[in-house]
């Protein structure tokens, strides 16, 4: 036995178990008291009462009717592996972040997929948007990039996200539906805040029901800074790309996997990786100036709804993702792994993206309820790989034992540790931004174009894949009991394609709307307008 290097506790057997979970291999209490019996309570005679004094009862008891955790309030359901990201050199002109300049390097990260709206127990092939969340364990501290298999959101303003998840979530009288967007208050939302148009119809698209985990894009959505060595930035949009492809479930097979295996996408991670086919990702950044206005060819970048075609600001790789191992604990990993936008490294910074503020706010917040307490970074998979001196002490579920007399910097008593550090010693400086304006509940003028990209969107699709979006919409908005809400999802559908309007007013039984005003015109809409390929050189 050995006393720890803190001088407190025991450190366990020295080969490799958990000394605060499964040293030794005798049964004992979470006291580490030796049990002759685990079955049968104290009792006074075989028939007699169970006695109070039953101490090991009582913490059995006590433990398991605690061992739920509350669920994520989104992305409640998901599955999770670990894997290494290689940068392969191409960042290094747009970012300091080793993790995607230096070539050759090799991060480790955590990796959980999701989907949205369904609780933990719902199934996986749902139509919903999927959740592509990474971890990078880099040197330089822990880096999250928390995207979406969409491009785009639903909102603008992260102010309005209660309001869209109330609407997305089961009815609050009857908890209908469990994991879908058939339901009258979704689509009541999604007609009022007509933003919501672009992210719906790529839910209506085969996007919403992929094939696997592996063959699913993914997207960091919002527009992020990056800043290189000499405080020169860039502005950019992170792409995930699957070697396997993009690949989706017709809605059949989706009905049919949910009902006979609703552990679908989940078992198909788990059991690639297992046989050895790792599934790999390339990271691709599309790079912008970044000019004052914070638009490229006339679309406002700091507008979660809106994409940049690729054949405008093509996706150039600066790296690759490969996921090798399965969590060995799902709950100690998948569920109590904690990503949050506002963990960034220094290189990588946010933008003003309305909808990106509000999420930096937001992680942080529920995670203190979801894992009790501000002491998570310390939860095994939460633990940065770079060495912590943060002068945060105590609070719920503390388990450093801190040394010294000062956690404050600086101070004169322990040596003046721990020292900060500016830019050229690693240290996260922002880049001087000005920043000016009036106060107001405002948006830009340029929000409030919510048709011309999901009318690009559709015309991009071959006519299968335009009739699976006829079909989604039919049957989705069938599922509505009022015929009010059916109305008005017409007339939305009529400012993206008029023949789209026109059969899934067929399809539902009502009349197509009698004034159909058609979405822009190439020639009207910057964003429309014909493409061209116009690279930023990395
Ligand atoms: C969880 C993505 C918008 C609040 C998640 C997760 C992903 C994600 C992938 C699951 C993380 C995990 O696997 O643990 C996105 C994307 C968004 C977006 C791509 C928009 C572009 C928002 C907004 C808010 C928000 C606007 C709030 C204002 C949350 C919360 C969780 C969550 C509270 C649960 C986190 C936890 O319990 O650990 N989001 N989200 N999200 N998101 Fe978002």
């Amino acid at each position: 036995r050995t006393v720890s290097p803190t001088g407190v506790g025991y450190d366990g057997p020295k080969d490799g178990r958990d000394p605060r979970g499964q040293a030794g291999d005798k049964l004992t209490t979470p006291n580490g008291v030796r049990l002759p019996d685990t079955d049968h309570s104290l009792k006074a005679g075989p028939r007699g009462p169970v006695l109070l004094e039953d101490f090991h009862l009582r913490e059995k008891i006590m433990h398991f009717d605690h061992e739920r955790i509350p669920e994520r309030v989104v992305h409640a359901r998901g599955a999770g592996a670990h894997g290494v990201f290689t940068a392969n050199g191409a960042g290094a002109s747009v970012t300091r972040a080793a993790v995607l300049a230096e070539k050759g390097l090799e991060t480790p990260v955590f990796v959980r997929f999701s989907t949205v709206l369904g609780s933990r127990g719902s199934a996986d092939t749902v139509r919903d948007t999927r959740g592509f969340a990474t971890k990078f364990y880099t040197k330089e501290g822990t880096w999250d990039l928390v995207g979406n298999n969409m491009p785009v959101f639903f909102i603008q303003d992260a102010i309005k996200f209660p309001d869209i998840i109330h609407a997305g979530k089961p009815h609050p009288d009857r908890e209908i539906p469990q994991a879908q967007s058939a339901h009258d208050t979704f689509w009541d939302f999604v007609t009022l805040h007509t933003e919501a148009t672009h992210h719906t119809i790529w839910n209506m698209s085969d996007r919403g029901i992929p094939r696997s985990y592996r063959t699913m894009e993914g997207f960091g959505v919002h527009t992020f800074r990056l800043v290189n060595e000499k405080r020169e930035t860039v502005l950019v949009k992170f792409h995930w790309k699957p070697k396997l492809g993009v690949h989706s479930l017709t809605w059949e097979e989706a009905q049919i996997a949910a009902g006979v295996d609703p552990d679908f996408h989940r078992r198909d991670l788990y059991d690639a990786i297992e046989n050895g086919a790792f599934p790999e990702w390339e990271l691709g950044i599309q790079v912008f100036p970044d000019t004052p206005e914070e638009t490229f060819e006339g679309i406002d970048l700091l507008d979660p709804t809106k994409i940049v075609p690729e054949e405008l600001a093509p996706v150039q790789p600066i790296g690759t993702l490969v996921l090798n191992a399965n969590p060995t604990n799902f709950f100690a990993e998948t569920e109590q792994v904690a990503f949050h936008t506002g963990h960034l490294v220094p290189g990588i910074e946010g933008t003003n993206d309305p909808l990106l503020q509000g999420r930096n706010f937001s992680y942080l917040d529920t995670q203190l309820t979801r894992l009790a307490g501000p002491n998570f970074t310390q939860i095994p998979i939460n633990r940065p790989h770079a060495p912590v001196n943060d002068n945060t002490r105590d609070g719920f579920h503390q388990q450093a034992v801190h040394t010294g007399q000062a956690p404050y910097t600086p101070n004169s008593v322990d040596a003046g540790v721990p020292f900060p550090s500016d830019w050229s010693e690693g240290g996260y400086v922002q880049v001087p931004r000005h920043v000016e304006g009036e106060v107001g509940r405002t948006a830009p003028a340029s929000f409030d174009d919510h048709f011309s990209q999901p009318a690009l969107f559709y015309k991009s699709l071959t006519s299968v894949e335009q009739q699976h979006v006829i079909d989604a919409y039919t049957f989705e908005l069938g599922k509505c009991y009022e015929q009010a809400i059916k109305e008005r999802a017409l007339t939305v559908l009529a400012r993206i394609d008029a023949d789209l309007c026109a059969q899934v007013a067929t399809g539902l039984g009502l009349p197509v709307p009698k004034k159909i005003k058609v979405a822009k015109s190439r020639s009207e809409s910057p964003a429309l307008r014909q493409i061209r390929p116009t690279p930023f050189p990395i």
